[in-house]
């Protein structure tokens, strides 16, 4: 049961700290959690970014996608995530149709932050979508960009697929990254694209890149906690690995995962796509 009170061991990651642990070479470890219990479990695993998905629909809610959750589910998920980490950056997913324009988005990104205790909200996509990062990040909104297999783009995508095959996709995403580190993102996020395109990418960037399901030379990794500790809904994606099989508890497995993205262990090459 939730116990309440954390000791934290560091201080609290800021923003400007995602930058500086990028110039080091420290990566950073993300973990999505939508309550109290397991973002405790992740801050005291050492955990530096929690994110309050909108995967909660699927993991959480149950449904088939993303897109049916709102603003008031990530608000109440993010007061709850709140209670129970003191020291990982907390990041809001904007939901589907959330940012339509960048006046709409700024409005539901104050709320996000506002209400639900978060220190950076995430939008997926790039187009118009840089427009209202650059609206957010000039009305000191920090923004995690998100690329890659972007999953509100599901029904125009036609389901899951890796994205970033082919020159010229390959090409769009690092104009797309950059475009959105351009408009001031701090963080990106980059989901099922080839290794070597998740590299180039990181090394054009000055910002850092948190992959999933992009490889090793991300400059961090993030995974959806239930996926860490072998609770995947359907089938299992090839990037996920159960970091309980052989351990006695989830904060074991937490630790566990921490150890290996810092070292480098995760993911390994059967994680990987190829190009
Ligand atoms: O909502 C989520 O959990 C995410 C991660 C998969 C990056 O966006």
């Amino acid at each position: 049961m939730y116990a309440g009170s954390t000791e934290t061991r560091s201080p609290p990651i800021t923003v400007p700290m995602l930058r500086q642990f990028k110039q080091e070479g420290r990566r950073i470890c993300a973990l999505t959690a939508y309550d109290a219990s397991f973002a405790k479990l992740a801050d005291d695993a050492d955990v530096d970014v929690i994110l309050v998905g909108d995967s909660l629909g699927m993991v959480v809610h149950g449904k088939r996608s993303t897109l049916s959750v709102s603003v008031g589910d990530i608000v109440y998920h993010g007061r709850a995530v709140a209670r129970g980490s003191k020291r990982a950056l907390r990041i809001a997913d904007m939901p589907y149709a959330s940012y339509p324009d960048p006046r709409t988005a700024f409005t539901h990104a104050a709320r996000l932050i506002a209400e639900g205790e978060c220190a950076m909200v995430k939008l997926e996509g790039a187009g118009q979508v840089i427009e209202s990062i650059r609206y957010l990040v000039e009305r000191e909104v920090p923004v995690c960009a998100h690329l890659g297999l972007t999953p509100q783009s599901v029904l125009r995508l036609g389901g899951y697929k890796v994205q970033g095959r082919g020159d010229a996709a390959a090409q769009a995403l690092r104009d797309a990254a950059r475009a959105a580190q351009d408009a001031g993102a701090e963080l990106l996020v980059l989901e099922c694209v080839p290794s070597p395109v998740a590299a180039a990418v990181r090394a054009d960037l000055e910002i850092p890149v948190i992959g999933i399901g992009a490889g090793p030379q991300c400059d961090g990794q993030i995974l959806v906690c239930y996926d860490v500790i072998g609770i995947s809904s359907g089938r299992r994606p090839r990037f996920v690995r159960d970091f309980l099989s052989g351990r006695d508890s989830v904060l074991d497995a937490f630790r566990q995962y921490v150890a290996d993205v810092r070292s480098g262990v995760f993911p390994a090459a059967e994680h990987e796509y190829a190009e």
